[in-house]
């Protein structure tokens, strides 16, 4: 469970990031995060996994802390959360296995991992993980050679492998096609139902958020404006999320039809 406790975000400049967030997001649930260009999606999820210190509240993660936490216990909760990004941040010259054993780093010493000693059991794990994003049969090909959408499922075999509870995406599939991005948004949902991780989504397109979520969250100006199930997001909603009461227009603005 993931708990965020009257959490405000300033940056440096003044920009505010996130304005007095308190929510609570449980296990299993699929959410995700709409809003406008610099609404806050991306500091609210770096805030969770801490890529971000937030400048007031709390963060806490399965009951513990991450904003207090230090040192190895920091470590030990980041380990439980996978992060997705919009340009897959893979290591593109080492294979496709490589990089999915990356996500066992955090379960082994530094010199191991220095040494490139993955277990028979860390592998055994991570070829899992690329059969369950259908990918498997490219295990032993450069990063590089793939197209973005089998690029973002390495990302996420990543993150299997890597056993997250949780895993937060930045606009996972926003540089990708319309097919592809199905097939990413699919896998992500296929993920959240089978292994039942908890999935926090940031998405541009209105209607990738209905189709996908069970709960959608609306950020404007780092504020919570909506928070509700999918089936609650009416076109009223999204308007005003967006800060915009003209529809059609707003539906241009975003490319709902995307
Ligand atoms: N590193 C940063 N330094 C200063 N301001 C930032 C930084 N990152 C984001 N911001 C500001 O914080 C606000 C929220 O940005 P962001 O979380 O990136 O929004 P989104 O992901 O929804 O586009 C914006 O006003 C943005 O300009
Ligand atoms: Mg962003």
């Amino acid at each position: 469970m993931i708990e965020l406790r009257n959490v405000s975000k300033v940056y440096p400049n003044g920009a505010r990031g996130l304005d007095r967030i308190d929510l609570q997001i449980d296990d299993g649930e699929f959410v995700v995060i709409v809003g406008l260009s610099g609404a806050g999606k991306s500091t609210f999820l770096r805030s969770i996994n801490r890529l971000h210190e937030i400048s007031e509240g709390e963060i806490m993660i399965n009951g513990n802390s991450i904003t207090k936490a230090r040192g190895n216990e920091l470590y030990r909760i980041r380990r439980d959360i996978g992060m997705i990004f919009q340009n897959f941040n893979l290591v593109r010259r080492s294979s496709v296995m490589r990089n999915v054993l990356s996500g066992r780093v955090g379960y082994h010493s530094t010199l191991k991992m220095l040494l490139g000693l993955f277990s028979k059991q860390d592998k055994a794990l991570a070829m899992d993980a690329l059969k369950r994003v259908n990918i498997a049969e490219k295990a032993y090909i450069r990063a590089d050679q793939l197209s973005g959408g089998q690029q973002q499922r390495v990302s996420i075999a990543r993150a299997l492998a890597q056993e997250a509870k949780v895993i937060l995406a930045d606009e996972p599939v926003a540089s990708l096609d319309p097919i592809t991005t199905k097939q990413v948004m699919d896998d992500l949902l296929r993920i959240n139902q089978e292994l039942h991780i908890t999935m926090v989504v940031n998405l541009h397109s209105v209607d990738l958020a209905k189709a996908y979520a069970s709960r959608i969250i609306g950020l404007n100006k780092g504020k919570v404006v909506f928070d509700g199930k999918a089936a609650e997001a009416t076109d009223e909603v999204f308007a005003s999320i967006y800060g915009n009461q003209n529809h059609e227009q707003t539906t241009k603005q975003i490319g709902v039809a995307k």
